[in-house]
This record gives structure tokens, C-alpha cells and sequence, in this order.
């Protein structure tokens, strides 16, 4: 009897751990199907100058070192030490080391589009299955341009290393995309839908809203505690900080903030009391007073959320 009972335990610890590698095995997949898309940028008259806006409200926050005034990457903090390392790319258009030379324009547009790299990898953080093809052709239009901060430069900040823990993790939050060719661009004079698109695609509701784990990247305002604050952070020194909440609540977000408080917190990284905010605020210079008040507009007309956030002080 006793025996038996051992015997049950053991296979039941089997059967578990058999499942949890399975699943951990599930989890980790990390390549995926490329594309055979024939998708080719096209340049009109606005597309170089569009481009460049998108490519430095979007992509500079990551990839842009202001020291050089370059697209030549740099290390990033967000992923737990345990889990990997994690180094941007260089965009520039250096054969050796920078990357959009090697893609195709098809392979960028799938790239942006469902997260799927040129070798099948995943790379979650260029997901954004919402942004209008126009858009991304015109970023792709940027990036094979010969403008100073991409033209080519031959550095290298090292490559990225994600181990079993930190495959896990990520893939436990977000998954690719499915491809989703054919979206429109907002009508730019209506300041809510516009507003609504900008913080979709600069990615304000990823560190706004109230769990990573919770974040819709297709439809963005379906994600957990869609910019109510929460989600937790790190200053570039190592102490902790939460994404403060942006719905109109007065008490707990920033329904107090005139359009001039949130211009001035946005572009130039200073709060109303006049503190200095942690990175990234501040970043967004290149957001132009109808792009900056449309997404003050846009949050404006949110339903307000109670919703307290511990802040530095
Ligand atoms: C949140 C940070 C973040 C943002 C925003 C971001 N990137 Fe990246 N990007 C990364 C990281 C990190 C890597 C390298 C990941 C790796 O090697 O696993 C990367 C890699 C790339 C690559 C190389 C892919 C490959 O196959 O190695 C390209 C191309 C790229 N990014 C383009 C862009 C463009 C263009 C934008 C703006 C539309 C952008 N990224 C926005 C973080 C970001
Ligand atoms: C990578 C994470 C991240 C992204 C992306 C981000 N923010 Fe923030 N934001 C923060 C953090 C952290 C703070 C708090 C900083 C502090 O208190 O020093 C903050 C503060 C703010 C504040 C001040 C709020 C207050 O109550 O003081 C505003 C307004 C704001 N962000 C708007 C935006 C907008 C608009 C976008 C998109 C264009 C954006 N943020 C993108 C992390 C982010």
C-alpha cells in the first residue's frame, strides 16, 4: 500500500514535470514563419520628412545615441539582468554592421507589422500590427535615406543575448502578430483619433498602462488598465518607478495638467511643480504641437480612472 502510494507520487512528479517542460517548451519558441511578401517602399513628397518624425518619436528612444546624433544603437535596461542582455540595433546604413541593409523592404514591413525578424526570430519590441502601411513605408522610406543620423557607421554596441529564463518571460507577455496588411492611417484633423494613434504607435500605453503582462498590441485599448499607470519601471540609475497614471482623473492622474503643462512634460520632461522627470519623458522633442496636443486631447477624453501610482518625489 505504502508502496504503492510512492510509486502514484513519483509519476505524478513525472507527469508534471513532463508537462511543465512541454510548456516551457511551448513557451520559449522563439522563431516563427517568415514572409514572401513583395511589399516595395515607395517615396512621395512628404514620405522622407514623415519618416524621419516616426523614426524619432518611435525608434529613437531605443536605437538612437545622442552622444553621436545617430541611429547606431545602444544597451537597454529593461530586461532583468538574470534573463539576458539586451542591446539594440544599428540602423544605419553600414553594410557591415547596420541591419536594414540586410532586410529587404518586405522583411521590415513584417517586421514592424507582426514582431517576426528577417531569420524568423521574434523581436517583440517593433510590434505594432496597428500602424498604418503608409506610415511604415515611409519609416522604411527614412531608414534607406542618406540622412546624417543613418548614414553608415560602422560600430557595433555588442549583441543580444536572451537566455531560457528571459525566452520565457517575453513569451509569456506577448506573442507575434498576426500580419496586418491594409491598415489606414487616422484622419490627422480629428485630434482624438489622431491622439489615440500616436500613443498607440510611440508606445506611451506600454509603460502607462497597469500590467506588462496585460498589454493588447493589436487593439491597444483593450490592454489591462489601458493608461491608468502602474506598470513597473526603472530610472536609468536603478531605482524603482511606476508609470504614472494619464486618464483625466484629478486626484490620481492628470486631468489638473493644462495643454501647456503637458507639452512641458512630454518634449521638455518637466511636471507642472517644476521637477525634473526620470527618462524617458522628455525625449520627445521631435513631437510636433499638433502631434503633442492631439495626444493631450485624445487622454482628455478618456474616462477618468482612480487609479493611485507611488511617484518619486
Ligand atoms: C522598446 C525599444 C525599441 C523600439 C521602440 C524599437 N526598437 Fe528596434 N530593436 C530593439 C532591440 C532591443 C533590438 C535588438 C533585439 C535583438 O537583437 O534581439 C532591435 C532590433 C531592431 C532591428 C534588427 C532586427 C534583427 O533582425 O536583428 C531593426 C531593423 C529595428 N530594430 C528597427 C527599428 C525601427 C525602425 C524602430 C522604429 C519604428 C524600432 N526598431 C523601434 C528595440 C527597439
Ligand atoms: C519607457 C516608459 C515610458 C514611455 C514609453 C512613456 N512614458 Fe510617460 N512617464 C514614464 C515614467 C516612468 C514617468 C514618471 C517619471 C517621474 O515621475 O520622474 C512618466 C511621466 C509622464 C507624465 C507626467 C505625469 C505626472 O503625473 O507627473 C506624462 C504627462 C507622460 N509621462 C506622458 C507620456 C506620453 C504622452 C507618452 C508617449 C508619447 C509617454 N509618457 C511615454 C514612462 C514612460
Amino acid at each position: 500500500m505504502t508502496h504503492l502510494s510512492v510509486m502514484g507520487t513519483n509519476r505524478r512528479k513525472l507527469v508534471v514535470a513532463g508537462i511543465l517542460v512541454l510548456l516551457t517548451g511551448a513557451g520559449c519558441k522563439f522563431y516563427f514563419k517568415t514572409t514572401n511578401d513583395k511589399f516595395t517602399s515607395t517615396r512621395s513628397n512628404d514620405s522622407f520628412e514623415r519618416g524621419k518624425n516616426l523614426a524619432y518619436n518611435i525608434c529613437a528612444g531605443c536605437h538612437y545615441d545622442h552622444k553621436v546624433n545617430k541611429f547606431i544603437g545602444k544597451p537597454l535596461h529593461d530586461l532583468p539582468r538574470i534573463a539576458g542582455r539586451l542591446v539594440s540595433a544599428n540602423l544605419t546604413n553600414s553594410t557591415t554592421n547596420g541591419i536594414p541593409p540586410k532586410y529587404t523592404d518586405a522583411d521590415l514591413f513584417y517586421l514592424f507589422k507582426t514582431g517576426i525578424g528577417r531569420s524568423g526570430r521574434f523581436l517583440p519590441y517593433m510590434m505594432r500590427p496597428m500602424m498604418a502601411d503608409e506610415d511604415i513605408n515611409d519609416i522604411i522610406v527614412y531608414l534607406r535615406s542618406n540622412d546624417p543620423a543613418i548614414a553608415a557607421a560602422d560600430t557595433t554596441v555588442g549583441k543580444t543575448y536572451i537566455n531560457l529564463v528571459g525566452k520565457f518571460g517575453i513569451r509569456l507577455g506577448a506573442h507575434p502578430q498576426a500580419y496586418n496588411k491594409g491598415v489606414q492611417r487616422p484622419n490627422e484633423n480629428d485630434p482624438v483619433a489622431y491622439g489615440r494613434y500616436l500613443v498607440a504607435v510611440i508606445g506611451c500605453y506600454h509603460c502607462h498602462s497597469s500590467k506588462v503582462m496585460g498589454l493588447n498590441y493589436a487593439d491597444p485599448e483593450k490592454s489591462k488598465g489601458y493608461l491608468a499607470g502602474g506598470i513597473k519601471l526603472k530610472t536609468p540609475d536603478g531605482k524603482r518607478i511606476f508609470g504614472p497614471n494619464l486618464t483625466p482623473d484629478k486626484e490620481t492622474g492628470i486631468g489638473n495638467f493644462s495643454n501647456e503643462d503637458f507639452r512641458n512634460a512630454v518634449r521638455e520632461g518637466i511636471t507642472p511643480s517644476g521637477r525634473k522627470l526620470s527618462p524617458p519623458m522628455g525625449q520627445w522633442k521631435s513631437l510636433t504641437d499638433k502631434q503633442v496636443d492631439a495626444i493631450y486631447t485624445y487622454l482628455q477624453s478618456l474616462h477618468p480612472k482612480n487609479h493611485k501610482i507611488r511617484r518619486l518625489t
